[in-house]
């Protein structure tokens, strides 16, 4: 039985089925992350023109400049912190740290970052990218005990494996794979971990009978792990979601959960295990709704678009424009298209132990309006 070109996929996943249960949970993290053959794993480009799908760096440096004009700021404003970290997660092939790098170097600015990174193979691509900056960063798979600085997730929790769920007129379920006729097929089956329940008795109200849904509890895990070590300072999330009430609308019935391949978007593939991309949106209320429980505070929530606009682009495209006459700023409109990247991306601060509600890239709204007001509810 061939599920994955991939002997050792292979393997494991006939291994779970055998046992009796493979969640999709379960079969997410194989199919993303198993070392050998994984998805994120493997030698091929994930990302870009030639990989699967195309995030906002590679439209050029213009996000990077922005997320590093929102950092010098809050440095400043912590009154330049001798131990000032700045972590990103999730880094990919380290362009967006590359951009932001080059642009904090050039203003002389104090540097320790910090790229902790899944995959090996991923990690060692970015450690090559970024060799020119090798006395600045370093690569870890924890993060430093008790620090000071600014924590980046950029498009790091749309990966992260999450189960998926659906409501029948007999209470919740859970998906599962199953081996059918040489197949592999969907089944539902109870909830594999009692914390889903907790989750659900809080979204229950916009969930409809028939519904599907992901959810994505490591997200949770995520945030008592930041909270535990950053004693002060501001976390940056970037991806694709929504809040409660837009994210479980009728119109996402059947649930956000989706496969890329060579900018193919399609539903989840159960085929050729390791060759696509498993993504869902984000749910920004669950992070919210965790991370005050937490004790950070959400100061800030808007698009990619809104965020660039607001945090200065037009301004630092003009000013490297004269030093730079020849600049590429073309890209500038894929980060910012309102039917892409621009809208689709959504951009969320949360702060410990510091005030940046005046940010000023979260000073203009997003185009999704619903999600703005509904946020918290
Ligand atoms: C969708 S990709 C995004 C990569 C990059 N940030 C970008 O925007 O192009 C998700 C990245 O998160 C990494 N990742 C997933 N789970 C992780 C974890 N628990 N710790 C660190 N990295 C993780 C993956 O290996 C992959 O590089």
């Amino acid at each position: 039985m061939k599920i994955s070109n991939d002997p050792d996929i292979n393997e494991k996943i006939l291994k779970k089925l055998n046992s009796g249960s493979l969640s999709f949970y379960d079969f997410m993290e194989i199919a993303l992350y198993n070392p050998q053959g994984g998805f994120y794993s493997n030698i091929e480009n994930q990302f870009g023109k030639d990989g699967a799908f195309i995030t906002s760096h590679y439209y050029g440096k213009w996000l990077g400049s922005v997320i590093a004009k929102q950092i010098k700021i809050i440095f400043n404003k912590m009154m330049n912190p001798v131990n000032f970290k700045i972590v990103e997660y999730g880094p990919g092939e380290g362009f967006l740290a590359y951009d932001i790098l080059e642009s904090l170097i050039k203003n002389n600015e104090y540097l320790d970052y910090i790229l902790i990174e899944k995959s090996t193979h991923l990690a060692k691509k970015s450690r090559d990218l970024l060799s020119k900056f090798k006395e600045k960063i370093s690569f870890s798979e924890n993060l430093p005990d008790s620090f000071e600085g600014v924590i980046l997730a950029h498009e790091f929790l749309d990966a992260i494996p999450f189960h998926i769920l659906q409501k029948t007129d007999r209470g919740y379920k859970e998906k599962y794979i199953v081996l059918e006729s040489n197949k592999l097929k969907y089944q539902l089956g109870p909830l594999s971990k009692s914390e889903l329940n907790e989750h659900i008795k809080e979204i229950d109200k916009y969930i409809e009978v028939g519904q599907t849904f992901e959810i994505a509890l490591d997200t949770k895990v995520w945030l008592e792990l930041i909270s535990k070590k950053l004693k002060k300072g501001a976390v940056l999330i970037f991806d694709y979601g929504f809040s409660n009430q837009v994210i479980f609308d009728k119109t996402r019935f059947h649930g956000t959960a989706r496969s890329f391949r060579k900018h193919m978007v399609s539903e989840v593939s159960l085929e050729n295990v390791g060759k696509s991309d498993i993504t869902a949106d984000v749910n920004f209320s669950f992070i919210v709704k965790n991370a005050e429980k937490l004790g950070f505070t959400l100061n800030g929530f808007t698009d990619q678009s809104h965020f660039c606009i607001g945090g200065g682009i037009t301004d630092l495209i003009e000013k490297e424009s004269k030093s730079e006459p020849n600049i590429n700023d073309k890209g500038v409109m894929g980060i910012l298209d309102p039917t892409g990247l621009g809208s689709g991306i959504k951009v969320m601060l949360l702060t410990k132990g510091i005030d940046l509600k005046d940010l000023q890239a979260f000073s203009m709204k997003p185009d999704d309006r619903t999600s703005f007001n509904t946020l918290k509810n």
